[in-house]
């Protein structure tokens, strides 16, 4: 089934303690009211996912996991398997992070491994691919985004339990972004190899992240193949997300 758009998920990395999170969480759900038209969803650490899917209750905004072991159970000190986020109350994981990529040497196989992993325990998953900066500069974007395509996405993966995000590492926190034109090229390009490889492929939710705010977010949101966004630091402000949200709203791609 395809995810309502704009699919708009804020993924709040290692932020998040119980009071400031509470009033985050409050203050989005205040806004959704009953009915958005999009997907919502966030992403907070997961010692709070539990608690988070507690302040959600009754509002149209789902939790995800920001990462999951590949095993489900096992002696991996420190992991956590995707049943047990499931079992935490976690709807979604985000996979292949560039952060997780980069400081936990993840690559296309361990993602894969994981994405695989949280759909076996019942979690939509959200894929992420993205060039460096070198590669972005030696013009290899299209190359490298075909090749973590190929290695880490799950093979049937169907447009209710799979989402796509395109983050250049390099657009990462940076405050910089790709131009409209190749934003709209890498996800033309996305869409092309998800249409050729999956049944599903044309409704597959392919995302933006990288630096968006809401200055930037209705230009970003209204290019052609952009689905929603995958947002970092602008998650952790109400308002900020919301109003990326509410730019989505009507201008999906
Ligand atoms: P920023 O929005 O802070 O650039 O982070 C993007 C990101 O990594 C989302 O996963």
């Amino acid at each position: 089934m395809r995810l309502p758009r704009p699919v708009v998920l804020g993924n709040w990395k290692m932020n998040g303690l119980v009071d400031d999170a509470r009033a985050l969480v409050g203050a989005v759900k205040a806004r959704a009211g009953d009915a958005p038209t999009g997907t919502l969803g966030v992403f907070p650490p997961a010692t709070l996912i539990e608690r988070a899917r507690e302040w959600v209750a009754g509002a149209p905004i789902f939790v995800g996991a920001q990462d999951c072991h590949h095993a489900p159970k096992g002696a991996y000190t420190g992991d956590l398997a995707a049943p047990m986020l499931a079992e935490a109350g976690a709807q979604a994981v985000i996979c292949g992070h560039s952060e997780r990529r980069q400081y936990h040497f993840e690559d296309d196989a361990t993602v894969r491994a994981k994405a695989d992993a949280g759909l076996g325990a019942g979690l939509k998953v959200v894929v992420c691919i993205g060039e460096t900066e070198d590669e972005y500069l030696a013009g290899k974007t299209l190359e490298r985004l075909d090749a973590q395509l190929a290695g880490s996405l799950p093979e049937g993966s169907t447009a209710g339990d799979v989402v796509v995000a395109y983050e250049p590492v390099w657009a990462i926190g940076t405050g910089r972004t790709p131009t409209d034109q190749e934003i709209e090229a890498a996800h033309g390009h996305i869409r092309a190899r998800l249409v050729e490889r999956f049944a599903e492929g044309g409704d597959i939710a392919i995302l933006y992240g990288g630096s968006v705010k809401p200055s930037n977010a209705k230009a970003i949101l209204a290019t052609s193949n952009v689905d929603g966004a995958l947002v970092g630091g602008a998650s952790l402000d109400a308002d900020d997300f919301w109003a990326i949200y509410e730019a989505g709203l009507g201008a999906s791609g």
